[in-house]
């Protein structure tokens, strides 16, 4: 899905990288993470990535992961000998290596050191204790607490390393410096190890040289630069869905070559209040952020009617995904073909911009292979072969905060920048039941009261998710005199990182009596509001 190799040449060879060889472990992305808030390029790369390959990138340094295999372990992961070995290498660029944990013990094998087995496995924090000279340890304290997680550990270094930290009897730190090896039994790139960052930025900055020049606006050049080598004249087309990842996408993309980019905005029936026509005014107004005012060419396809039609009596919630992502990709492709019908020479567009993210790309090349979580639903599924189109990923090299950073950069409203996330199949998964015209009224009213509550309490962007569900009930209620007998709200606000853990959001009471009692009395047919108190896992954010 992602494309290979070939079809996206390694970019930033120019410019200072350090390559993370993944072993699988859990912090593997954290280290990339830690590096990038360095101002320094890095990739993580599959620890079984081609030395050749790798080299042919220059890379100021390379990290070796930890990783949950045992060297001991007969079949547990190894890199090519060679990245041990790059200070000897024949006429190579020599590049420092970092081990972390894992990696360290990995190192302490291939380099006739010895590991052992550890009665127990070391988990949490340990006392750290510098105990010589170290360029990789250099500034930090002498004592300070470290974050473990380790079954095996060093019983004796390879020849030529020195041990410069202990933890209690165990070596948490040692180097060969002549030879430019470095490892650490305990994980840096860890919030609980207090001296980490600093150890980072030693390895980084001072042992492998790097400047930290790496800046979303130095990103957004070096992307417009890809880009028009890329697409040369061709044309392009970009799926907006009004949330941040598209439009900072299709910016950049409108950056790099103006005119040549059509964007492509779909009301599917199942968006929040007043949302098709807020994101079409509001992206169109994009184009006149641009340094030389070009407008941004943005089409907006009304297909609610026919998506509404297709949802007719269905409840199922697969299905009713299904249905949306069949239709939407029915209605993108005409609107393709339409495009270029208007188009002098006829031709259909011959790249599509889509949002990938860079955790993406990592669950697609770790060693863990690619895993079966939720993707991102900028992806629009199953477009690029059908139509026979070539992507380009602008942001698949970003984490999601770097995009929100590279879109201030490029002066895209925080209103678009804070928006959290919303599912591709909209109101659809939020409706328990069939989809009707007065079932979406009620929600759309009551959501658009949700978030307006969350705003003025100064919550909004603090907060992952928060909206309305409405549920496939009906209550008893009593308004005036009258006996009602009418739905059911419920109310959802989740924190998360990534969407696939969440914990519900203890908001204050005051905010859910204002929320509840503004919805009983503005949203017709609707008279009890109840909040969902539920965390991820077992439960999910959404309700279907
Ligand atoms: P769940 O409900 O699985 O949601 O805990 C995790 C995150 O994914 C979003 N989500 C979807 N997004 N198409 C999407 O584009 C979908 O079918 C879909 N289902 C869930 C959800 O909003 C949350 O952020």
């Amino acid at each position: 899905m992602h494309g290979n190799k070939e079809e996206h040449p390694t970019p930033h060879t120019e410019q200072e990288k350090i390559l993370i060889l993944d072993f699988g472990s859990q912090y593997t992305q954290l280290i990339a993470r830690r590096i990038r808030e360095l101002h320094v390029y890095c990739e993580i790369v599959p620890c079984t990535f081609p030395f050749d390959q790798a080299m042919g990138q220059q890379p100021q340094g390379i990290i070796l992961s930890g990783g949950p295999d045992s060297v001991l372990a007969e079949g547990s992961l190894r890199c090519d000998p060679q990245y041990l070995s790059l200070t000897q290498g024949s006429g190579k660029k020599s590049a420092p290596v970092l081990g972390i944990c894992y990696g360290l013990q990995l190192m302490t094998h291939e380099l006739g050191g010895q590991v052992g087995k550890s009665e127990r496995r070391e988990y949490g924090r340990a006392e750290l204790a510098v105990c010589g000279e170290s360029a990789l340890l250099e500034g930090t304290k002498k004592t300070s607490t470290a974050w473990m997680s380790h079954g095996d550990h060093i019983a004796r270094p390879p020849p030529g390393f020195k041990t410069v930290a202990t933890s209690g009897d165990i070596i948490a730190a040692a180097e060969d410096p002549q030879r430019k090896l470095y490892g650490l039994q305990f994980h840096p790139e860890v919030a609980h190890t207090e001296q980490g960052r600093k150890i980072l930025e030693n390895f980084v900055l001072k042992i492998c040289g790097c400047h930290g020049t790496w800046t979303p606006a130095r990103f957004v050049e070096e992307a417009v630069r890809r880009i028009r080598e890329q697409v040369g004249e061709a044309r392009v087309v970009c799926a907006l869905s009004g949330g941040v990842d598209s439009a900072v996408a299709a910016t950049i993309v409108h950056r790099a070559i103006g005119d040549q980019l059509t964007c492509i905005f779909v009301n599917n029936g199942v968006l929040r209040k007043d949302e098709y026509s807020k994101v079409l005014e509001r992206l169109s107004n994009l184009g006149s952020i641009r340094e030389d005012k070009r407008k941004l060419n943005i089409v907006g396809i009304d297909a609610s009617g026919h998506f509404l039609q297709k949802l007719r009596g269905i409840t199922d919630p697969e299905q009713k995904r299904k249905i949306i992502g069949a239709e939407f990709i029915a209605v993108f492709e005409q609107a393709a073909r339409d495009l270029a019908l208007q188009h002098p020479a006829g031709n259909l567009p011959l790249f599509l911009v889509q949002g990938t993210l860079y955790p993406d790309v990592i669950e697609s090349v770790s060693v863990k292979g690619p895993s079966v979580t939720i993707k991102s639903h900028h992806n629009v599924g199953g477009l690029p072969e059908k139509m026979n189109l070539k992507l380009i990923e602008p942001l698949r090299e970003l984490f999601k905060d770097e995009v929100r950073e590279v879109g201030r950069t490029l002066g895209l409203p925080e209103e678009i920048l804070q928006r959290q996330p919303f599912p591709g199949p909209g109101l659809a998964v939020r409706i328990l039941g069939e989809v009707t015209e007065e079932r979406l009224r009620i929600l759309r009213d009551a959501d658009e009261i949700v978030v307006d509550e969350i705003k003025r309490a100064g919550l909004y962007t603090k907060i992952w998710q928060s909206f309305a569900v409405l549920l496939p009930v009906q209550s008893v209620g009593v308004m005036g005199d009258a006996r009602t007998y009418e739905n059911v709200v419920a109310i959802r606000a989740v924190h998360s990182l990534d969407g696939m853990t969440a914990d519900w959001v203890r908001l204050p009471y005051e905010v859910l009596e204002k929320t509840s009692s503004r919805i009983v009395n503005e949203v017709k047919g609707v008279n009890r509001v109840v909040y969902d108190i539920s965390s991820k896992p077992p439960s999910t954010i959404e309700w279907e």
